[in-house]
């Protein structure tokens, strides 16, 4: 019988590459879900909120290994979650964050006690953040925000999903805290630039002030912390160069994927839809 191995966040930039990758590699996949997830059909889907005490239970038995995603702001509830992962897994593989926000410390440490072997994994940006920028690059080839000299090292979601893979079905990775990156560093002004390459169309930031972001972002109800939190991150972040790592390839033998490849995957979510050959005709214009 193949490996099961326990998804959470299965519906997600990276659980979703996860699962599809376990498969690949030969191994069962169980995904926890809140809702009826549109997975592959060699999934089993298991209904489950991480939010909710006894989420585990059941979903866990049988399980050798457990991709942990935590989509909370708090560590409150994560103990019970790996007391009930440690009575049945051997291994978890824990998505944090290069930012390690407090919650992200305190869950990382509450991981190395539960008596699992563990490994976490640090991403920085995922290249699929500028998807948010798909409506605004649709509708007039522009990205408005603030500090376009923010840089980062934008990271493809098959890559995190590759590393998350190895550490989950293979030795050698116990106790190791892999920082991943992209392969370069771009501000989001240069990230902007290179989707209207790639999509044949111009793409330009247009710089606004960050107290018409926080007004905007408070506007759409997140926490002013949070709002905060962002906005200081970003300003420090167009100091200078983001950092690279060479962990994608030492963990998976093959270079990270550039930011330019994610695009090139995802160019139909920022091409304008009357652009398309093969996509619907745009709102109020009669078809021909
Ligand atoms: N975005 C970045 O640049 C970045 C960088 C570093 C680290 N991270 C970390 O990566 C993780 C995923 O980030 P993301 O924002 O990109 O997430 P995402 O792709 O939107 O995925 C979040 C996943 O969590 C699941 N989920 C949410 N609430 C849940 C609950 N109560 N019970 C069970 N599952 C639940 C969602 O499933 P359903 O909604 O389908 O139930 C979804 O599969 C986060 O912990 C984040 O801090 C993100």
């Amino acid at each position: 019988m193949s490996r099961q191995i326990l998804v959470t966040g299965a519906t997600g930039a990276v659980g979703r590459q996860v699962a599809s990758q376990l498969l690949e590699a030969g191994a069962g996949v169980r995904a926890l879900t809140r809702g009826t997830a549109d997975l592959p059909s060699a999934v089993e889907g298991v209904r489950g909120d991480l939010s909710r005490p006894g989420s585990l239970d059941g979903a866990a038995e049988g399980v050798e290994a457990v991709f942990l995603v935590w989509p909370f702001a708090s560590v409150e509830g994560l103990e019970p979650v790996l007391r009930t992962a440690a009575g049945h897994a051997r291994r978890v593989v824990y998505l944090s964050s290069a930012a390690v926000r407090d919650h992200e410390r305190e869950a990382e440490r509450l991981i190395a006690r539960s008596g699992l072997e563990w490994t976490i994994l640090r991403p920085h940006a995922f290249a699929a953040n500028t998807l948010r920028w798909a409506e605004q690059i649709r509708a007039r080839g522009v990205v408005r925000g603030p500090y376009g000299r923010a840089a980062m090292s934008p990271v493809h979601e098959r890559d995190i999903a590759a590393v998350a893979v190895r550490a989950l079905t293979r030795d050698g990775h116990a106790g190791a805290v892999y920082e991943l990156t992209g392969p370069h560093s771009l501000t989001q002004a240069e990230q902007a630039r290179v989707i209207g390459e790639v999509i044949g169309e111009p793409v330009h930031w247009e710089e606004a002030p960050a107290q018409d972001a926080r007004r905007e972002m408070l506007a759409r109800g997140w926490p002013a912390e949070v709002v905060d939190g962002i906005l200081s991150a970003q300003a420090e972040m167009a100091g200078g160069p983001a950092p690279v790592t060479a962990t994608v390839e030492q963990v998976t033998g093959s270079g990270a994927r550039t930011f330019r490849a994610w695009v090139a995957e995802h160019a139909h979510a920022f091409r304008r839809r009357d652009h398309r050959a093969d996509g619907p005709l745009p709102a109020g214009r009669p078809p021909r």
